[in-house]
């Protein structure tokens, strides 16, 4: 479509959108799936060293206001991932980003290593995930850790790299910026925020790991902030995929103002039917309107 092409470091997207990690990625045949629906990019399941099982059941509840998950990271390890992976390169016709995860530092740069032999554009990794807890808490909860994540990931690969950030910081444009300067080259902001739901007739929470991820509608303003506050910590020239909550095109159109130089959609790939297709459609209906010709065009006043 007109004028919503954009760049993330060195690949070029037709369209902004890109399918967030971890819904309706888990293989190259979901991720193939999500470019033809009209993905502009589209993101893996994070995967990590060895293969891991995830949380028992219930791991996912949905209400109007959001979406909340604790599935455990789920996933067949980076042996199995680097076939689906390189299958994805082959078949998606759009950049394909893998997602990895670790539970220790020098992890991080082993499954780097590895899943650069599929050759994906771009890894993003995922510092933020509530369920990589390093000392009870994540690698991107403070600016020394999520440095060292990035160094690793930068030693140890030659592709660009997202360092994916979570909203549960005090201040997430020094974290960001710590791993800029520890070498990665975009940042995603950002992974779920911390949440709970209780089922008061059972007097017990709602998922089996009690707390979990709050993602959806809910989780907008908090990511809008979090872009904001990162696009001013790092300046112009860092990418920035902004996630979280975003579901139309006006969603999408906000992010980008806030910062965004592409979008993240996870949730919506679920509540919305066409959604990359959708958004893309009112992005452009809303720039035609304002006569905006590009999306770098779309700017908070200040
Ligand atoms: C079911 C589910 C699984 C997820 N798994 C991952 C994951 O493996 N790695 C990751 O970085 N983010 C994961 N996320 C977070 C999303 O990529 C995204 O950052 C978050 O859901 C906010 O975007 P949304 O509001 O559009 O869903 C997951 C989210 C959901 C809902």
């Amino acid at each position: 479509m007109m004028g919503l092409e954009t760049q993330l470091c060195k690949m070029k997207l037709r369209n902004p959108t890109v399918l967030a990690s971890g819904i309706r990625g888990n293989n190259a045949h979901l991720l193939i799936r999500a470019a033809k629906e009209g993905a502009g990019a589209v993101t893996s399941k994070s995967c990590s060293l060895a293969p891991r099982e995830g949380h028992n059941n219930p791991t996912m509840i949905n209400t109007p206001e959001a979406m909340l998950n604790a599935i455990g990271l789920s996933n067949p390890g980076v042996e199995e991932e680097i076939g689906e992976i390189r299958a994805a390169v082959m078949g998606a016709k759009v950049p394909v980003i893998a997602s990895i995860v670790a539970f220790s530092i020098e992890d991080f740069g082993k499954v780097a290593e590895r899943i650069s032999e599929a050759a994906p554009h771009m890894i993003e990794v995922d510092a933020a995930c509530p369920n990589t807890h390093r000392e009870g808490r994540m690698f991107s909860a403070c600016a020394q850790d999520a440095a060292a994540v990035a160094k690793a990931v930068e030693e140890a690969t030659n592709i660009p790299f997202s360092m994916k950030l979570s909203p549960d910081v005090p201040n997430i444009g020094e974290i960001a910026q710590a791993c800029v300067d520890a070498g990665a080259d975009a940042i995603t902001a950002i992974n779920t925020m911390g949440g709970m739901y209780v089922d008061a007739y059972a007097r017990r929470a709602v998922l089996h790991n009690w707390f979990g991820g709050v993602s959806g509608p809910a989780l907008k303003p908090v990511a809008l902030k979090a872009v904001y506050n990162i696009r001013k910590a790092v300046g112009p020239k860092i990418p920035i995929i902004g996630t979280g909550g975003i579901s139309t095109g006006m969603d999408a159109i906000e992010m980008i103002m806030a910062g965004a130089n592409a979008v993240g959609i996870g949730s919506a790939v679920v509540l919305r039917k066409n959604v990359f297709k959708g958004v893309c459609s009112e992005m452009s209906a809303f720039m035609k309107e304002k006569g905006y010709k590009r999306l770098y065009e779309l700017k908070l006043e200040e």
